[in-house]
């Protein structure tokens, strides 16, 4: 029998997670829940421009709540970013309601004992009342600087260090989040919203602890830098003009510190030309884990798309972490899970569209 399938949320990462458990026998959809009104009786498969699948869309959540079903994929839009207690209740009830989730809203949730014990405590308490169970994965917080590097750690011993970085490039990006978030275009840093002091260390604190956990090491503080690149020429991209002497690139890291050494770092490559940031050899988007160790190990995964593809093949990879989770989610215990708790869950989707 399929595990039945509900999609909390519809928006962009849910369009590649809806074709995804569409593409697996083992997961069927059963309900979808849309914060607007307007999508309300929608079918689900229509909304995304599919096939009509006989499920229809509403935005009365009791009624998504009181449907049967093995797992709830989270998606909410990114409101964790100013308001997170807003959906948190939310994902308590569906969890208290006896479904398993798998979540890709507020990423940090990837090892949610090193966020918040109050809400750590309150998500066990659901997963207790519901006999169920919660993963966040994603790809970074994630996947891609987690679930790679532990990946690379099951091959080595006397590990002194483990790395794990993202590399973007930003030039495609429409509109100007993206632009105003890491300060390209801009001459100097005062203002860049990521750059702002202990901002990088609340996006991956969280990565930082379940790494550590990983190794059996606990950091005793966390440390930020970061470095920025200065265009030599103007040149435009996407969301605009970079004049000359601007910041065209970003890197930074954030450090967990065990006994003054740096012993699992995550950091991100930001970019705006591919030949950028040569010194660290890393060509298109993607995520590197770097072992330090016996012996030393380094793992590059860059993600890109077939020629016919239309989309963000970020995005489908996130949804995917998520979606291929689904059965090990299902089949765990209950209780509050990370990468560390969930065996491999390799896709069973061999097909490319459904
Ligand atoms: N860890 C990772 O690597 C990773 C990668 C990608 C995405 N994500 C996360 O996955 C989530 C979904 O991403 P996305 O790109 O699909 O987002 P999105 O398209 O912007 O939004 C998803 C949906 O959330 C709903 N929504 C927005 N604000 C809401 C609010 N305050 N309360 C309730 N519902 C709200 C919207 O519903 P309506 O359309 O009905 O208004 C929207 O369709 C985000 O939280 C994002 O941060 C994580």
């Amino acid at each position: 029998m399929a595990y039945r399938v509900i999609h909390w949320a519809t928006g962009v990462v849910t369009k590649e997670a809806v074709i995804g458990v569409l593409g697996r026998p083992d997961l069927e959809v059963v309900g979808a829940w849309a914060r607007s009104a307007e999508k309300d009786g929608r079918d689900v498969g229509e909304l995304y421009g599919l096939d009509p699948l006989g499920v229809r869309v509403t935005s009365d959540k009791e009624a998504v709540l009181a449907t049967p079903a093995d797992c709830v994929v989270f998606t909410v839009g990114r409101n964790w970013v100013d308001n997170p207690m807003e959906t948190f209740g939310d994902l308590l009830r569906i969890l208290r309601s006896g479904k398993n989730v798998v979540n890709l809203w507020w990423p940090t949730l990837v090892y949610p004992r090193a966020q918040d014990d109050e809400l750590f405590k309150q998500l066990e308490q659901a997963c207790r009342e519901g006999g169920s169970s919660i993963c966040t994965i994603g790809m970074d917080p994630g996947y891609g600087t987690a679930g790679l590097a532990l990946s690379a750690l099951a091959l080595a011993r006397g590990v002194k260090s483990i790395e794990m970085y993202q590399f973007m490039n930003n030039a495609f990006w429409e509109g100007e989040g993206i632009t105003k978030f890491f300060g390209f275009g801009q001459r100097e840093t005062t203002h860049t919203p990521i750059l702002q002091p202990g901002v990088t260390t609340g996006y991956h604190k969280t990565t930082l602890h379940m790494l550590a956990d990983a190794i059996g090491v606990e950091i005793d503080e966390i440390v930020e830098d970061h470095s920025v690149i200065y265009a030599d020429e103007a040149f435009d991209v996407a969301s605009g003009h970079i004049p000359a002497g601007t910041i065209s690139g970003l890197r930074y890291q954030v450090k967990g510190m065990v006994g003054g050494e740096a012993r699992v770092i995550v950091g991100h490559v930001e970019r705006l030309r591919e030949q950028d940031f040569p010194e660290f050899e890393f060509k298109g988007d993607g995520y590197r884990a770097e072992v330090t160790g016996e012996p030393c190990i380094r793992l590059d995964m860059t993600l890109s798309a077939l020629p016919e593809f239309v989309g963000d093949p970020i995005a489908v990879a996130s949804a995917m972490s998520a979606v291929n989770a689904i059965p090990r989610v299902c089949e765990a215990a209950p209780g509050v899970l990370s990468l560390l708790d969930i065996p491999p869950f390799p896709s069973k989707n061999s097909t490319t569209r459904f």
